[in-house]
């Protein structure tokens, strides 16, 4: 079945734990959050109908977001440079690109970019486009007014860990950890 959508936030529940961390930590300036968790245990879901739609309503002391969704595939650079409006045969220059997306919007607001299916990164990109597309990333980190969310399906958590997008000290790290609703009838 397909993910819920922004459209399904209406009929989206059993998720309130999860989206109320998830803006806790942003709230407490937490700038890369990972969500993780088994394939099918509703990280996409999670994210697309219950915290965007709750970040577009807006929040007090919280945003606002200029929301820019990706998912890896096989070339997740070329995507990144997509939503971050590159013309085609420009460079990235992605701090910049930042800046550019935020003109004319309130002061305090941030882009927000949401990366569905971080495993692809893992699964189907070259190791070059991987390597631009983390370099990328990193070099955003001195942006104040960026901030991501990365959705990883659980077995390919050693291959991010390995990777040089993991925070390099335990402190830096947030990750909210989904698990099947469905566990404990299973299980128990
Ligand atoms: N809170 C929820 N309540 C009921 N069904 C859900 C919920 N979250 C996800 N689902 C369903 O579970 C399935 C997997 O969700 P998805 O978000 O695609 O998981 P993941 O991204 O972790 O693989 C989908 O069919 C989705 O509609
Ligand atoms: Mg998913």
């Amino acid at each position: 079945m397909r993910p819920f959508a922004a459209d399904d936030a209406g009929s989206f529940h059993g998720r309130d734990a999860e989206i109320v961390e998830l803006i806790g930590r942003l709230r407490a300036g937490q700038r890369e959050i990972f969500v993780i968790g088994p394939s099918g245990s509703g990280k996409s879901s999670l994210v697309a109908a219950g915290l965007l739609p709750r970040l577009a309503r807006g929040l007090s002391g919280l945003g606002p977001f200029v929301v820019r969704e990706l998912r890896p595939g096989d070339q997740p650079f070329s995507r990144l440079c997509q939503v971050l409006d590159v013309l085609p045969g420009q460079p990235l220059a992605a701090t910049e690109r930042i800046g550019e997306l935020l003109t004319h919007r309130a002061p305090g607001a941030s882009v927000l970019i949401v990366v569905d299916q971080l495993e692809e990164l893992f699964t189907q990109a070259s190791s070059e486009e991987r390597e631009r597309f983390l370099d990328a990333l990193r070099a955003l980190r001195v942006e104040p007014r960026y901030a991501a969310i990365f959705t990883l399906r659980a077995d390919f958590s050693g291959a991010l860990m390995e990777s040089s997008l993991w925070p390099e000290r335990p402190a830096q790290l947030a990750r909210v950890d989904v698990s099947s609703p469905y566990r404990r009838t299973r299980w128990v």
